[in-house]
């Protein structure tokens, strides 16, 4: 026999495929006829294609516009209310924008590129220098092949969307460009705000703003205390930032249970009264669970222990 065969025998209970045994393969069969798209073949339909992916662009555009606006719109800090609203129309404003670009891309890609199929040999994993040359002379052809030198519409739809689209994210992380977004405001927290004529800043239970005296700290109470009447002063307009920095786990214990004292931090408490940021180190969940027998602090976020 000149050549292989493959034996495709299809019967109620099995398909068997067949080798014959000089091993030399089966013909390859190559790739079905290409059947060309409405696109290719009519002009008008070709036009009304790419509107719709310009207007999926704009689409993008839009959103990308949205949000950044819908950033300084609805700044953060403010109020619940105003964060979620801002959260909400920034991530909108990106999802559209992002989407966008998605559904422009596979919609161009299915009706105005190319579509022709090619096949390709598998190659060494490094390529010789003429292949990679020859992939860059690939790659030219395909950006020809995209139709969009002769499309100055779409072409520019694309730079616009893809230039806008980082946008929502890039504008709240430069850090300065508001007031919102100044670094240094994480560098201080209420605790230093001192009013005027006073020594210090009174402690008051959380969420009642109730000042608390030394005395109703028992021994093995815990209290979540705060600046008193914190969001008055000047410099405090944002409560809900001011309060997440200064939020503050007091407890009391036997001062001689008080051990592993970091040098120069020995008058730190105050008859057995300790103060303890409740900010977790690790990435900032509050720390709100007290063991009283271990005198452990624990985070519920990732179980950091804290003793
Ligand atoms: S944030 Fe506290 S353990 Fe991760």
């Amino acid at each position: 026999m000149g050549r292989s065969q493959v034996i495709v025998n299809n019967n109620i209970s099995s398909t068997e495929i067949v080798l014959t045994e000089d091993g030399s393969g089966f013909e390859n069969p190559g790739l079905p006829p290409h059947t060309p798209r409405l696109s290719d073949l009519d002009a008008g339909h070709a036009k009304s294609r790419e509107r719709q992916v310009v207007l999926l662009l704009v689409m993008s555009i839009v959103g990308a516009i949205a949000g950044v606006v819908g950033f300084f719109l609805f700044p953060a800090g403010v109020d619940q209310a105003g964060i979620r609203l801002g959260n909400t129309v920034l991530g909108v404003g990106l999802g559209l924008s992002m989407l966008g670009i998605g559904l422009a891309a596979v919609h161009w890609a299915k009706t105005l590129m190319n579509d022709h199929e090619v096949s390709e040999e598998r190659h060494p994993v490094v390529s010789p220098e003429e292949t990679r040359a020859g992939a860059v002379a690939e790659l030219e052809a395909g950006m020809a092949d995209a139709n969009i030198a002769r499309r100055p519409v779409l072409k520019g739809a694309v730079l616009t969307a893809a230039a806008l689209a980082p946008l929502p994210v890039l504008v709240p992380l430069v850090g300065g460009l508001t007031e919102e977004w100044d670094v240094n405001v994480f560098k201080r927290t209420a605790w230093g705000n001192i009013p005027e004529g006073e020594d210090g800043r009174l402690l008051a239970t959380d969420p009642e703003n109730r000042p608390i005296r030394a005395a109703d700290v028992t021994n093995g109470s815990v209290f979540h205390v705060i600046p008193h009447d914190l969001g008055t002063l000047p410099g405090e307009e944002k409560f809900l930032n001011e309060k997440a920095k200064a939020i503050v786990l007091l407890v009391r214990m036997d001062p001689s249970e008080i051990k592993n004292v970091s040098e120069g931090r020995e008058d730190w408490s105050y008859h057995g009264i300790l103060a303890f940021s409740k900010v977790c180190t690790h990435v900032g969940c509050p720390v709100a669970l007290y063991e009283q027998n271990t005198k452990h602090l624990l985070c519920p976020c990732h179980q950091s222990t804290f003793d």
